[in-house]
């Protein structure tokens, strides 16, 4: 597509390391980052919130058009999510929001919603190029992307490393709940009808297990810089 960004997808399941390496990928290539995942879970809060069922298609498909969503720079660096003007970045990231998101996200209406707001955050006019991170982003929300990669890593190794970031937060889950609802959402998001987890055909798949995130990311940065010197687009 002549005119946009560059635009770099990851995708993969929970916990395969995405959203760290999506964000330093990012910032080395000074991109626009746009983490879908949060937004997926934004309108799990806000039905939360409304007392609307996750299955009510007609309930959330008069919510979409009513929420704001937005990303704005964080004070200690990463992103606050912002819904309205209420900063939700910790509420969404609690596991009833984890669930919740990928609940809503098998509802076809809530997807073909939120298809708009994720091409718009990455295509902003000042963005040189952009990095998205979610399920769905290779095979759907942009088959064209200029790079795309699959994230992936075993079910307990991503297991480990959420329930270490939970307990870093305070968390009180075990390891056993946190791969349960882990494999919950994997199901969930591989098996459902509309943009199945799946890799697109001609994404890198990437896995992860005993990796370290740096060597990750310097692969990632590496073949980003490759494509954009075939491109023509490398050295700004
Ligand atoms: O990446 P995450 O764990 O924050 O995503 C939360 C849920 O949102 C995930 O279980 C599936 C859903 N999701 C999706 O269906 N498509 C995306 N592009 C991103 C997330």
């Amino acid at each position: 597509m002549a005119g946009r960004p560059f635009i770099v997808a990851i995708d993969g399941p929970a916990g395969a390391g995405k959203s760290t390496a999506a964000r330093r990928v990012a910032s080395r290539l000074g991109f626009a980052m746009v983490d879908t995942g949060a937004i997926y879970r934004t309108v799990a809060l806000a039905a939360t919130r409304r007392g609307i069922a996750f299955e009510d298609d007609a309930a959330l498909g008069a919510l979409l058009p009513e929420l704001e969503i937005h990303f704005a720079p964080s004070p200690g660096g990463g992103q606050r999510v912002l819904l309205g003007a209420d900063d939700v970045s910790v509420e969404i990231r609690t596991p009833p929001m984890s669930i919740g998101a990928s609940d809503v996200s098998a509802r076809p209406v809530v997807r073909a919603g939120l298809l708009g707001l994720q091409r718009r955050l990455a295509c902003a006019p000042e963005n040189r190029g952009a990095v998205l991170e979610g399920r769905d982003i290779g095979t759907v929300v942009f088959p064209d992307a200029d790079v795309k990669f699959f994230l992936t890593a075993s079910a307990e190794e991503r297991a480990r490393r959420r329930h270490a970031e939970l307990a870093a937060k305070g968390d009180a889950s075990t390891y056993d709940e946190v791969l349960a609802d882990q494999l919950r959402r994997d199901k969930n998001d591989s098996e459902r009808a509309i943009a199945p987890l799946r890799p697109a055909e001609d994404a890198r798949v990437v896995d992860t297990s005993g990796v370290p995130l740096e060597a990750v990311v310097d692969a990632l940065v590496r073949a980003v810089e490759e494509r954009l010197q075939a491109e023509g687009r490398g050295g700004a």
